[in-house]
C-alpha cells in the first residue's frame, strides 16, 4: 500500500521518486518541450512533477484562459522556502494566467491553533512579499469568503470519514475543525473556476500537499452530473448525479442522441470529440446549477535544502533565512551553513566539493543565481576543487543581502496595497 503524506508535518518524509510512482504523479520533464522561454525553476528541473499539466500549457501556448491559485497558512513570517510556490505564481500570471491567494487563516486556526489576529498580522506579510514579487490578483481569507464557504460546505457533501482517515491518516480524536479546513482548501482550489470562469486551474505547491490535490480533484468528478465516456465506437455520457429532467435536457443537446435510463449515447457519426461533448455537458450542466468544473492541475517543486542540513523548517531556526532577518543573523547561518565540503582544504583540493549536497549551492540554484552560466561555472569550479566553502559563502552572502534589502525596498513600495 502506498504510504501516506502528512502535510501539516514540519518534516516531511519525501523520497520524490518513490511518491511519483505511488501516487501517479507525471514527471514535469516532457511539458518543458512546449513552452518557449522556461523560467529558471523550469529549465533547472526544480519543478519535478505535476497532475494535469497538459492543460496548462496548452493554455499558454494557444492564449486561452486559465487560473493560478496557491495559499499560504498565516502562522509565521514568511521566508526564503515560501519564495520558490511565490516566483510560481507571479510566473504562470505573466504567461495570462489569472492570479489568486488563500490565506488559510481557518487552517492556521484550526490546526496550529493560532488567534485570528496574528493570522491576519502573518497574512499582511506574506501579501506584501507576493504584491512585491509582481503579484496582480486577488487575495482572500478563508474566514471572510462567504462564497468560498459555501463552496466548502458543497465539497464537504462529496467527502467522507473514511476518505480523510485513508488520505490524511484522521482518526477519532482529530478535530473536526482541522476535517473542515480540509474541505476549505478543496474549496480554494475550485474556488477561480466558481469566482472567473470555469478553466484550467493550476496549484503551484510543494510535495506535500498532494494529498488535498488528489482529494479535490476526486471531488471534482465526484460534483459532476455525467461522466463522458469514450467508447470507442460511441461517446456515452453516464448519469451520476442527474435527475431526470437533467439527463433529458443534454439529451436535447445532441442531434441523433440516444437517450437511455441511466445514460445517453452518441453515435460515432456525431463527429465529435470527447473534450468537445465534455464542453457542452458541462455548459448544460452550469445551466442546471451545477458547477462544471474541470480537473485542478498542479505542479510540485522539490524542497529547497535547509542551511543546517535536512529540511528548511520555520521549526529549525538556522535552517533558513526569513525575509526580515537582520544581516548578522543572516551572516552567521550563512557561514555557518552546511555544505558539500571535504573534511580538510587539502582533500577538498583534490577531490573538489560536492554540490548536490550543500544547502549553499542550492540556495545559489534555487534563488541566488538567474544566470545558467553562472551557475554552471560555480558547480564545475566547485566539483573541480578550485572553489572553497569559505569563498563561496562569502560571495553566496553577498548575494542574500544584496537581495534582501532590494526586497525590503520592493515591499515598502507596495505596502499601500494591503487592505486587510
Ligand atoms: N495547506 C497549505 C499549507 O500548509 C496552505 C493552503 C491552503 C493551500 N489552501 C491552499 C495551498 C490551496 C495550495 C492551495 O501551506
Amino acid at each position: 500500500m502506498a504510504e501516506q503524506i502528512n502535510p501539516w508535518s514540519s518534516v516531511p518524509k519525501v523520497n520524490i521518486e518513490r511518491l511519483f510512482e505511488d501516487f501517479g504523479i507525471e514527471q514535469f520533464e516532457p511539458q518543458k518541450e512546449k513552452i518557449q522561454n522556461l523560467p529558471a525553476f523550469m529549465r533547472r528541473n526544480i519543478i519535478a512533477g505535476h497532475r494535469g499539466y497538459d492543460a496548462i500549457s496548452d493554455a499558454i501556448v494557444n492564449k486561452k484562459p486559465f487560473h493560478v491559485l496557491t495559499g499560504f497558512m498565516p502562522s509565521g513570517h514568511p521566508h526564503f522556502g515560501h519564495l520558490m510556490v511565490m516566483k510560481e505564481v507571479v510566473w504562470h500570471i505573466n504567461q495570462g494566467g489569472q492570479g489568486f491567494i488563500s490565506m488559510a487563516d481557518r487552517e492556521a486556526h484550526a490546526v496550529r491553533g493560532l488567534s485570528w489576529e496574528k493570522c491576519d498580522e502573518y497574512a499582511r506579510e506574506y501579501m506584501e512579499c507576493l504584491y512585491a514579487l509582481g503579484f496582480k490578483g486577488e487575495i482572500y481569507s478563508q474566514r471572510r469568503n462567504n462564497s468560498l464557504k459555501d463552496l466548502a460546505f458543497e465539497a464537504a457533501t462529496k467527502i467522507n470519514f473514511s476518505e480523510l482517515s485513508a488520505i490524511y491518516g484522521f482518526g477519532a480524536d482529530t478535530e473536526l475543525a482541522h476535517a473542515v479546513s480540509v474541505s476549505m482548501q478543496v474549496a480554494d482550489i475550485l474556488y477561480p473556476q466558481l469566482s472567473a470562469g470555469v478553466a484550467p486551474t493550476v496549484v503551484p505547491v510543494g510535495i506535500d500537499q498532494d494529498p488535498h490535490i488528489r482529494l479535490t480533484r476526486d471531488v471534482t468528478n465526484s460534483l459532476r452530473m455525467f461522466l463522458i465516456e469514450d467508447r470507442g465506437t460511441h461517446i456515452s455520457i453516464r448519469a451520476k448525479n442527474a435527475s431526470p429532467e437533467a439527463i433529458s435536457a443534454v439529451a436535447k443537446r445532441f442531434v441523433g442522441s440516444k437517450k437511455y435510463e441511466g445514460h445517453i449515447d452518441l453515435p460515432e457519426k456525431i463527429g465529435l470529440s470527447v473534450s468537445e461533448v465534455d464542453t457542452i455537458v458541462r455548459k448544460t450542466e452550469q445551466e442546471l446549477g451545477g458547477f462544471g468544473f474541470v480537473l485542478p492541475s498542479s505542479t510540485y517543486h522539490s524542497f529547497l535544502m535547509g542551511l543546517s542540513g535536512g529540511k528548511m523548517s520555520s521549526s529549525v531556526p538556522e535552517s533558513l533565512v526569513w525575509f526580515d532577518d537582520e544581516a548578522p543573523s543572516v551572516k552567521k547561518k550563512i557561514m555557518g551553513a552546511v555544505t558539500g565540503g571535504r573534511q580538510t582544504l587539502d582533500e577538498q583540493k583534490k577531490l573538489g566539493g560536492e554540490p548536490d549536497k550543500c544547502s549553499i549551492y542550492q540556495l545559489n540554484k534555487f534563488h541566488m543565481e538567474d544566470d545558467d552560466k553562472e551557475l554552471n561555472e560555480m558547480c564545475r569550479a566547485c566539483k573541480a576543487g578550485e572553489l572553497m566553502c569559505g569563498t563561496c559563502k562569502k560571495q553566496t552572502l553577498e548575494k542574500v543581502l544584496n537581495f534582501l534589502k532590494d526586497f525590503k525596498e520592493k515591499r515598502d513600495e507596495v505596502s499601500h496595497m494591503i487592505e486587510w
